[in-house]
């Protein structure tokens, strides 16, 4: 089982890494393999609505989402992992999840049909409800993309990779991963 793993916080040790960490630890427990694709350092511009993917499934912009595709649909699993910004994903993330618009439109959209996917989404705040907004994106571009929810792991953290310091936390990242690399 191929888990594709996309980290949309800009703090290389944050928390939303060290809980993708953990999936990736749970997922090769499982038997399968994790990669971790640190999306908010590669160059992704917005999408402009040209619809130059159109057909191809390719975007007409050159930079770093050009070498994402083939990953994208080699693999089995997703989980997308990103901070809490105002009640949102952070933009590095809802960049990269509006340039799937061109595998909408390409060939390679009916694979990613049945796939699982996930959600891990630091916040600052102790109130869970913070997360709803974001992961309720998540869920709803889910069933748009074909792709089976899978869950969410919202978690209550601060500061940069305190989330270490939640054993609860830790463990269900573990466990995410586990039940993805058993399909
Ligand atoms: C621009 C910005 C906006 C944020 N907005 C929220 C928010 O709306 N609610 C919240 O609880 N935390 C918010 N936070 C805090 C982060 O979600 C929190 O620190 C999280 O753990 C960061 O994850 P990271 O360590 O992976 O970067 C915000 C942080 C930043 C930098």
């Amino acid at each position: 089982m191929k888990v594709l793993a996309f980290c949309g916080s800009p703090r290389k040790a944050g928390n939303t890494r060290t809980l993708l960490d953990e999936v990736a630890r749970g997922v090769a427990d499982a038997g399968g393999k994790c990669e971790i694709l640190d999306i908010a350092a590669m160059n992704i511009a917005p999408c402009r609505a040209c619809k130059g993917c159109f057909g191809t499934g390719r975007c007409t912009q050159n930079e770093d989402m050009d070498g994402l595709y083939d990953k994208i649909a080699a693999a089995d699993a997703f989980v997308f992992g990103t901070p809490v910004y105002f009640w949102g994903p952070s933009a590095q993330m809802k960049a990269f999840v509006d340039r799937w618009y061109s595998i909408v439109h390409g060939p390679d959209f009916r694979l990613l049909k049945g796939k699982k996917a996930a959600v891990v989404t630091p916040y600052a705040d102790d109130e869970p409800s913070t997360a709803q907004h974001t992961v309720g994106m998540f869920e709803t571009a889910f069933k748009y993309l074909g792709l089976e929810f899978a869950g969410a792991l919202g978690v209550t953290a601060g500061k940069e990779g305190e989330v270490r310091n939640d054993a609860r936390a830790m463990e269900q990242a573990f466990a995410l991963g586990q039940s993805l690399a058993r399909g």
